[in-house]
């Protein structure tokens, strides 16, 4: 699939948005386990699509939290996985000597993850652990296991709760897979 056509494609819910927020309470609490004490934990989002989940999940985080952001190439804007990650945006602050979450939306091949954590760990945070809202495991191509994971789902394109196609449909409350139709 590599131009999309919008006019040619519905969305069916897979998880409710109040599953979502059920699974997050939950995470959350495990977080704040693991980083009890911590006197500083960088939240780090990428870019975009972990936006409304890093919102959600930092308000769950009764912790000293930061939030930073950097952005690493991915679908572009199709539906496609590009192998070679990059950084486009790279984080405001220092993280040397902090604690370090990391918050995708989606591990799907492992590519940006594996690459992204590989990359924080050249700025030498004290302990960097990861969270994605979604884990595709059949799809995997190197071999990338979060800390934490909202829901394992089948390869299936998802979109909302911050998730586009093509930019679109990331203000969708839930997570819906897309459904092409043949005109
Ligand atoms: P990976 O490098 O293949 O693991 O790709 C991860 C990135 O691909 C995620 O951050 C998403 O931006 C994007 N991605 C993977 N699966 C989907 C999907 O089903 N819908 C939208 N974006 C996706
Ligand atoms: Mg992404």
């Amino acid at each position: 699939m590599s131009s999309p056509d919008h006019s040619s494609y519905v969305i069916d819910e897979m998880i409710s948005a109040k599953s979502i927020a059920a699974r997050i309470e939950d995470l959350a609490r495990e977080i704040q386990d693991e980083f009890k004490g911590t006197n500083k934990l960088v939240v780090v989002g990428l870019l975009r699509g972990s936006f409304v989940f890093i919102a959600d999940l930092v308000r769950e985080l009764d912790l000293p939290v930061e939030v930073d952001f950097l952005e690493a190439s991915s679908y572009g804007d199709g539906m496609q996985s590009s192998r070679e990650v990059r950084i486009f945006k790279d984080l405001r602050g220092q993280i040397e000597g902090r604690d370090v979450l990391v918050v995708e939306d989606i591990i799907d091949t492992g590519h940006t993850l594996a690459h992204v954590t590989d990359y924080l760990l050249t700025k030498k945070p004290t302990r960097l652990k990861s969270i994605a809202l979604l884990d595709k495991p059949t799809r995997r191509e190197v071999d990338y296991k979060a800390d934490w994971l909202g829901f394992e789902i089948p390869d299936e394109f998802v979109v909302g709760y911050g998730i586009d196609y093509a930019q679109r449909n990331r203000n969708l409350p839930f997570i819906g897979k897309v459904r092409f139709i043949n005109a």
